[in-house]
């Protein structure tokens, strides 16, 4: 049977550092069959990413099947009381499902953070992990003024973007206020942060079927929404990878 993540024999890789010290790089041309990736991920309904759909007014409100990746993605955390926006305001939606055909990407990818001297390995090296954005046209996103949702990951984080026509990306920031991860802010209640709490060092530019690899831990990112090119009936969407170093007394995986 086809694999329809099978990686394509005729990548290019390009190197680069962010402030001249962090590596990323970019693989061109990642599948052999990009095209079929996208239909496979349309046919598989992905779900809201955290909590969301928890409007009244919300676009979509489909019930939320079980998560398989909580203990990844803090959908643990305790109600906050406020108003989420997942659903209103935008729609951020994300498959999450396994599959051993993932597995040669997740070892590709591997092989390729070794090259550039970065040891971690595989969050979870059978999870098929999307991005799936778009927003509603309204003053409440405010891109002009604000980043979309400046977060740190495990690890070193990979994502395969998946638009022919994306000006987006993902921007990489040095967070110049108190980081409020970790507090009481919840991504769909607050997801737009103040530019000037950050400085932006680096936008890792998007292609169709590139992936780019970088530091999620070490930075704060988030990508570029910085037009209307997402508001409105075209999704953003992306594959994610997550990696990080291997702790002493983790079960090889
Ligand atoms: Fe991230």
């Amino acid at each position: 049977m086809k694999n329809y993540f099978e990686l394509n024999e005729d990548q290019t890789i390009e190197y680069g550092m962010i402030e001249g010290k962090s590596p990323y790089a970019y693989i061109d041309n990642f599948f052999k069959y990009p095209d079929d990736v996208i239909t496979l991920l349309h046919h598989i309904q992905p779900n809201f990413h955290k909590d969301g759909g928890t409007s009244n007014d919300s676009l979509d409100n489909a019930p939320q099947s079980e998560n398989l990746f909580k203990k990844d993605h803090r959908t643990l955390d305790k109600p906050t009381g406020r108003k989420n926006y997942n659903g209103e305001y935008f729609k951020d939606m994300r498959h999450e499902f396994y599959s051993d055909n993932i597995l040669p990407a997740y070892e590709h990818l591997h092989r390729v953070l070794l090259g550039m001297g970065i040891r971690q390995v595989p969050c979870d090296r059978r999870a098929v992990i999307s991005n799936c954005f778009f927003f509603k046209k309204d003053p409440w996103n405010d891109y002009e003024n604000n980043y979309w949702w400046p977060h740190k990951d495990a690890g070193y984080s990979a994502l395969i973007y998946l638009n022919d026509n994306d000006n987006t990306g993902t921007n990489v920031y040095k967070c110049l206020a108190p980081d409020y991860e970790g507090e009481d802010v919840r991504e769909h209640e607050q997801p737009w942060r103040p530019k000037e709490n950050y400085e932006l060092l680096h936008n890792l530019e998007p292609k169709y079927n590139r992936a780019v690899i970088f530091d999620g831990k070490k930075y704060h990112h988030g990508m570029n929404i910085h037009d209307d090119h997402f508001a409105g009936n075209v999704t953003r969407m992306n594959l994610a990878f997550f990696f990080h170093t291997l702790q002493p007394g983790d079960a090889p995986r």
